[in-house]
């Protein structure tokens, strides 16, 4: 069998400083760089990033038994037993339970709940923009994702200092997290560290949030098209079970943690790839134009919106929030024909997949209209991950994103003149905040 080409790294902490500083772009250039496959070590911890697709595949769908989500992956100290910390029988009773949830009603719904979003947004923006010249971008799509988490997940409309200080409070822990994950060595949770210490504020502070909305949720303000009311109606279809009131919690907190900051990243990417491509906004509006005649977007208007559903995967294809995801070898293995020894954590770079030589000379451009044909390579292209546990607000995701950028450029023309670079937080954001100007259109 063939050895792994290795980055060798510094003589006692390999590439440990790297993995810390800068794991989304390390990640990324070393498999890139090594035609999509690499080993490295982190101190003693030895890893193995890929950046191709078809060997990304291999480990995500053929082979998703054998690499499994690791612990720190799983980011338990916060969010507790949920979807993104369970495996084996346990996660899969518990994802056909969740899954049938999201159905079409409430996927309608999201549509109402972004567009009703987008309209509180449209107010604090022109006053933003009246005050400054200029809006915060990343503020307003957090708040606005917040809005929409919210009153899906909790029948609950929260905005202004509510939306921003629970906000603060997920984005506290998603900090705390990355650097838990990064750091080269990690205390143990019972250990009373500072850090340790934060964590646990931060999921007393979430579960409290969250604990307290669950249960002023009564059954008389169910609506069907509202996550909360499915989630407890659902049954699994094998075994008739609901979900437990503390399934339920877990659940509850898991959805709102993983959906909250990557629909808010996504669509600050695509606002700010917009401001920067001006051409791309003017298609994006006469498509508008044309379908809408101006009026607010629907769940059913989406099929019709083409070019806004491309430049969301162009952006999630150049800017993919999830950057990158750890699996660990349950058992001696390999992949593409190389060995891969048990205990192995392999990373699988999205935004690596994503910038592989299949996608062509001018991958690194932003271009929507590379999704516009049927051509394009589907392996190769996962900002919702593949296989088993593909993400399950996806199509959540999709819709809030679609009516939220289609409602941004009725309204207003986009530039900036800041210019980012991709940062980690858990997610890939700006390094730095975007001062997005708006232009209310004729
Ligand atoms: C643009 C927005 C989003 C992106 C880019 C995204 C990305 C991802 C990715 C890459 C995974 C796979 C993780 C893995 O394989 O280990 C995932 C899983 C998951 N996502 Fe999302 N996600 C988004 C929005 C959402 C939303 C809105 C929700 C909920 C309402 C959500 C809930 C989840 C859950 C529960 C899982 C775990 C699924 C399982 O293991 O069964 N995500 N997401």
């Amino acid at each position: 069998m063939a050895s792994l080409p290795v980055e060798r790294g510094h003589f006692v902490w390999g590439s440990a400083r790297q993995m810390a500083r800068e794991p989304h772009r390390f990640i990324k250039d070393v498999a890139l760089q090594h035609d999509g496959i690499c080993a490295f070590r982190a101190l003693h911890r030895r890893m193995v990033a890929v950046a191709d697709p078809e060997l990304a595949h291999e480990l995500l769908v053929t082979k998703w038994q054998r690499f499994t989500r690791t612990r720190q992956s799983l980011n338990i100290g916060i969010i507790g037993r949920g979807l993104l910390a369970l495996s084996g029988d346990e996660w899969l009773e518990r994802r056909r339970l969740t899954q049938s949830a999201f159905t079409k009603g409430v996927l309608g719904g999201v549509a109402q709940a972004s567009a009703e979003a987008t309209k509180a947004l449209y107010a604090s923006w022109d006053a933003e923009q009246a005050r400054n010249g200029s809006v915060d971008l990343e503020a307003g799509t957090l708040r606005l994702s917040m809005a929409v988490i919210a009153r899906m997940l909790l029948s609950s409309d929260i905005s202004g200092a509510m939306a921003d200080q629970v906000g603060q409070t997920l984005r506290r822990g998603l900090q705390l997290i990355l650097k838990r994950n990064t750091a080269i060595w990690s205390p143990p949770m019972w250990l009373p560290t500072a850090g340790n210490r934060a964590l646990l504020e931060v999921r007393r502070e979430l579960t409290g949030f969250i604990s307290e909305h669950l249960s002023k949720h009564h059954e008389e303000s169910s609506e069907s098209s509202d996550l909360l009311s499915t989630l407890k109606s659902a049954r699994d279809p094998r075994t008739d079970k609901a979900l437990s009131a503390e399934a339920l919690l877990e659940e509850t907190k898991t959805l709102f943690f993983a959906g909250y900051e990557t629909a808010a990243t996504s669509l600050t990417w695509a606002l700010y790839l917009i401001a920067r491509a001006p051409k791309v906004g003017r298609e994006a509006q006469r498509e508008l134009d044309g379908v809408l005649c101006g009026r607010t977007p629907r769940y059913d208007d989406l099929p019709a919106l083409p070019y806004i559903r491309a430049i969301l995967q162009e952006t999630m294809r150049v800017y993919p929030p999830v950057y990158a995801l750890p699996r660990i070898a349950v058992g001696d293995d390999e992949l593409g024909g190389y060995r891969i020894p048990r205990g192995t954590v392999v990373i699988v770079s999205i935004a690596g997949v994503h910038a592989s030589p299949v996608w062509g000379e001018d991958r690194d451009r932003f271009r929507p209209e590379r999704f516009l044909s049927g051509d394009w390579p589907r392996r190769a292209f996962m900002p919702y991950g593949a296989g088993r546990h593909l993400c399950i607000g996806s199509d959540f995701a999709n819709v809030e994103m679609a009516i939220v950028l289609a409602m941004i450029l009725q309204r207003y023309n986009l530039q900036t003149s800041t210019v980012v670079e991709p940062k980690a937080r858990v997610t890939q954001v700006p390094d730095r905040a975007i001062k997005l100007c708006l232009t209310r259109r004729a």
